[in-house]
């Protein structure tokens, strides 16, 4: 059987690669790649550095905004699987290809899994949960990496025989590159004597909105009188950001986004990770790192039960960053035991099991 994956933007190659290295030389598989990303350190390095397959299509669709993207993404793809004809599609995490996607094949009557379904926020002022609900209600297999997602999913009147809980691909790409995590390499990078803080950011609801990143400017500017903080910058945040008046210092050190092992060993070495980011509440939680979301709310609360996440407001980021300075380091990375259940280093194997299991029944 022929199986077209679907990837665009950077959180989606962690997730992708374990799920098509599990299902080679299984299936026929095509990787396409929307090009909603198309920066070489936000695309190009992952592909480098994960072992993922040169993308068999890209469909270059670049910027624009939700509606011209996400259309984008969709022309592109109607012509390809109208051409390809596949018997399944596989789409990842939250974005708009995901959505874009999911909308497609099920309108040509083409199956649908999801890798990383039913996570929700409950905020709808989120893109992203729009993306996750809309594809959620149009996949046909939902491969979840959390219990709770099994709960939405069935609130959501999801059947339960199309829902298959199978632990975090993205966490299977965490744990077999993990020897290569250097926070020795990353401390001399950064020109790092001490402990040091780790922060991301590129939420439209901190980065856009004027009056909350001005706010979380001068927070990161307190946060630096604690210890340095290095901050890699994604393009989407960085004009806001330093308008607001972010700017490199001794303890204040801008870089431009890093490949995926190099900020890992910076995160694995960090006392501890501020962000907005989805994925590095995860990758933070496994790595044994305190991690502060600067999030009202997270789809990953998982993170917070069985990790090291918790939620901050930007007006309770120097506190909780004082408290978690003060307790005793986690263990590091979180032992088996303490990390979320099926976090193990083999969704992609058990993904690949459902996906022919399914596609032979059929
Ligand atoms: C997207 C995802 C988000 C994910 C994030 C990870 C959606 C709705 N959002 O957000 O869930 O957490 O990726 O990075 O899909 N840009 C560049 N170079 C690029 C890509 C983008 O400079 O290669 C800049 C452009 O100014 C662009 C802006 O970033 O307009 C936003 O890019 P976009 O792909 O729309 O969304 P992200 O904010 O990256």
């Amino acid at each position: 059987s022929r199986i077209v994956h679907i990837t665009g933007a950077r959180p989606n190659f962690p997730k992708a690669a374990p799920v098509l290295a599990a299902l080679h030389g299984r299936a026929e598989q095509v990787l396409v790649h929307t090009g909603q990303h198309y920066d070489d350190r936000l695309s190009r390095v992952f592909f480098d550095e994960l072992d993922l397959p040169e993308p068999d299509l890209n469909l270059g669709v670049g910027s624009g905004s939700h509606a011209e993207q996400t259309a984008a993404v969709m022309i592109g793809l109607e012509k390809v699987f109208t051409e390809r004809r596949p018997d399944l599609v596989v789409v990842y995490g939250d974005i708009n290809s995901t959505l874009a996607a999911a909308l497609v094949a099920a309108k040509l009557l083409i199956p649908v899994a999801h890798v990383e379904a039913g996570l929700r926020s409950f905020d709808l002022s989120m893109p992203e949960e729009v993306n996750r609900r809309v594809t959620d209600q149009l996949s046909d297999l939902l491969l979840v990496t959390s219990a709770d997602a099994v709960g939405h999913l069935a609130r959501e009147g999801v059947p339960a025989d199309r829902i298959h809980f199978v632990g975090n691909p993205m966490i299977d790409t965490l744990l077999k590159h993990l020897d290569r995590f250097d926070e020795e390499a990353a401390r001399s990078t950064h020109g790092l004597e001490s402990d040091y803080l780790v922060a991301t950011l590129h939420r439209p609801a901190n980065v856009d909105d004027p009056a909350a990143v001005q706010q979380l400017v001068a927070t990161l500017h307190k946060a630096a009188e604690r210890m340095p903080i290095v901050i890699p910058l994604h393009p989407r945040g960085r004009a806001g950001l330093e308008k607001a008046g972010l700017h490199a210092s001794s303890g204040v050190k801008l870089v431009d986004p890093l490949p995926y092992t190099a900020f890992l060993g910076l995160v694995r070495g960090a006392a501890a990770v501020l962000t907005d980011s989805g994925g590095v509440q995860e990758e933070a939680s496994v790595l044994g790192v305190p991690c502060l979301t600067m999030r009202p709310n997270t789809e990953r609360p998982v993170t917070i039960t069985h990790g090291t996440n918790r939620l901050v407001g930007l007006d309770g980021v120097l506190p909780a960053l004082d408290e978690v300075l003060a307790a005793s380091r986690p263990e590091r990375p979180a032992p088996l035991h303490q990390r979320p259940p099926l976090w193990d280093g083999a969704a992609g194997p058990r993904i690949a099991d459902v996906v022919l299991n399914w596609l032979a029944a059929r």
